[in-house]
């Protein structure tokens, strides 16, 4: 399962970068809003870290005015993946830009019937929101495995890009399933190293190696 980081905070993608643990990266309105910068410049120099698919969201609601918005983002960078909400609008201009071989990352999807219309539109990506969907006593990963089974079904292409992870427990569930990228917060992607026995022991060996001298260099 690819990771991509959900943020526009320069310094915590280059973190989890330098640890081979980003393999894209997304953001919306409200993280960029939320990283103060501008939203061409921030992207532009995401863009220059990461190789893979950074997705940056369109603003507008009319299908003409997102696909400029779109075409203007996509001129970012060869590795942009332009984010278009899943309405009649996005899925339109998400039509127009995978015909003209730009990557699509259809978002704000809750239900396996909006994921069924954004694969046939030709989204690159579908993201559908685990989180915000479990927040209402749903049940997020059964959404995953849906659009999963449907999509396995008819050979769709699209990537289920399951968004809206809110923990490390989300990461495993979406890799059981099978989806084939899930994009999380920097901190929920470094929660996922954690475990009790894990530090347990480490304090033991070290105990035990301090105890009996053991010095390696
Ligand atoms: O990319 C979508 C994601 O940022 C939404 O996450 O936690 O606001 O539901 P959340």
């Amino acid at each position: 399962m690819k990771f991509f980081v959900d943020t526009a905070e320069i310094d915590q993608i280059k973190e989890l970068n330098d640890l081979g643990m980003v393999d894209g990266v997304t953001t919306n309105p409200s993280l960029i809003a939320k990283s103060g910068r501008d939203i061409l410049e921030v992207t532009k120099e995401i863009c220059g870290i990461v190789d893979g698919p950074v997705s940056a969201e369109v603003v507008a609601l009319e299908a003409d005015d997102m696909l400029a918005e779109g075409r203007k983002l996509a001129k970012i960078a060869p590795n942009i993946a332009v984010k278009v909400p899943l309405t009649w609008a996005g899925l339109k201009t998400c039509k127009t830009l995978s015909d003209e071989g730009t990557m699509v990352n259809v978002t704000l999807c809750f239900s396996a019937n909006q994921a069924l219309l954004a694969a046939k539109a030709g989204a690159t990506f579908i993201s559908p929101f685990i989180g915000r969907l479990d927040d209402l006593n749903m049940d997020g990963l059964e959404l995953i495995e849906d659009i999963r089974t449907i999509y396995d079904n008819y050979g769709f292409e699209t990537n289920i890009l399951a968004a809206s992870i809110r923990s490390a427990n989300h990461m495993s569930e979406c890799a059981k399933i099978g989806a084939d990228v899930a994009t999380a917060p920097p901190a929920v992607i470094k929660a996922m190293a954690n475990h009790v026995l894990t530090d347990k022991g480490l304090d033991a060996f070290m105990a035990d190696a301090k105890k009996a001298g053991i010095k390696i260099v």
